[in-house]
């Protein structure tokens, strides 16, 4: 029987949800380039699973058209409600959501030309069950599509105490779940499950203190703040204390802060 438990740590929030679509936009320009790589055409059916509160569905039917569709998955209800709302606002009519686990989604098999997934295989655990579904989902010649980051350029400069003692919190919650799947082994993933024409594309971004994303770290962090404080990692007055001191560093005009690196592949199914 399949097991339906996640490891996927971060509560449900308005914060959070604002969160993932602050750093859906800011990562929209790199993910259009990875969609026109790819050749997302008219008329393609594709899936974003684990989509959030939308995840890149916008960006895909854009590309997929009237005669296409999109359908974004995700097993959290008010993250989806949000995703509904969204998608109506911006009339995007191809577009529909359905509520599942990743790894039992219910969905036809062999079924859409493109299975994308973001941020999900590092932070949810059980990476081999998702991508075993994922691509089970793709017909043959259709393509599976994967971004996961890499911690480690997360930085900023000038460098700042605050900010290295958050993204160790951050590497001591995320990185030693042995069945997750982050940038660095995506590649070689994709080789092993026989996908074809395997390509690698990775970026990072950059933000000064005026772009939407200054408040990137501090607002991660506020969004797991009852895990650490749960887990015995930080007190609570070291917490408060540290993001007040990363925050006011990331404010300050002369500082800018760089994302983690994501790395983005992409196969197409034999
Ligand atoms: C970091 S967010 C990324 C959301 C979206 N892919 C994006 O990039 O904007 C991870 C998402 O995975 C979802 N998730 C975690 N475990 C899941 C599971 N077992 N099945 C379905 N969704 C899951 C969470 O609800 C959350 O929406």
């Amino acid at each position: 029987m399949t097991d339906t438990t996640s490891r996927y740590p971060i509560p449900t929030s308005p914060a959070e949800t604002a969160r993932l679509r602050m750093q859906a936009d800011a990562m929209a320009p790199d993910t259009g380039v990875l969609l026109d790589r790819i050749g997302v055409a008219a008329g393609w059916r594709c899936l974003d699973l684990a989509c959030g509160c939308g995840g890149i569905t916008d960006l895909l039917a854009a590309r997929v058209g009237g005669q296409g569709r999109v359908l974004g998955l995700d097993r959290d209800a008010a993250l989806l409600a949000a995703a509904r709302d969204w998608a109506a606002g911006l009339g995007l009519a191809s577009v529909a959501f359905a509520e599942a686990d990743v790894r039992a989604t219910g969905q036809p098999r062999a079924s859409f030309d493109l299975v994308h997934m973001r941020f999900i295989l590092s932070t949810a655990g059980h990476a081999d069950a998702t991508l075993d579904e994922a691509l089970a989902l793709v017909r043959p010649g259709g393509v599976l599509v994967a971004q996961e980051p890499d911690i480690a350029p997360l930085c900023c400069y000038p460098r700042h105490p605050a900010w290295d003692r958050l993204k160790g919190l951050l590497e001591e919650l995320f990185c030693h779940e042995p069945t997750s799947l982050w940038a660095d082994g995506l590649y070689q993933r994709f080789l092993d499950l026989g996908l074809e024409d395997v390509q690698y594309r990775p970026f990072v971004a950059g933000f000064t203190s005026a772009h939407p994303m200054v408040d990137y770290m501090p607002t991660t962090i506020g969004s797991l703040a009852e895990v650490f404080l749960e887990k015995g990692m930080i007190s609570p007055q070291e917490l408060e204390r540290t993001v007040a001191a990363c925050r006011a560093h990331l404010h300050d005009p002369r500082t800018v802060s760089t994302s983690y690196m994501v790395a983005q592949v992409w196969g197409r199914k034999p």
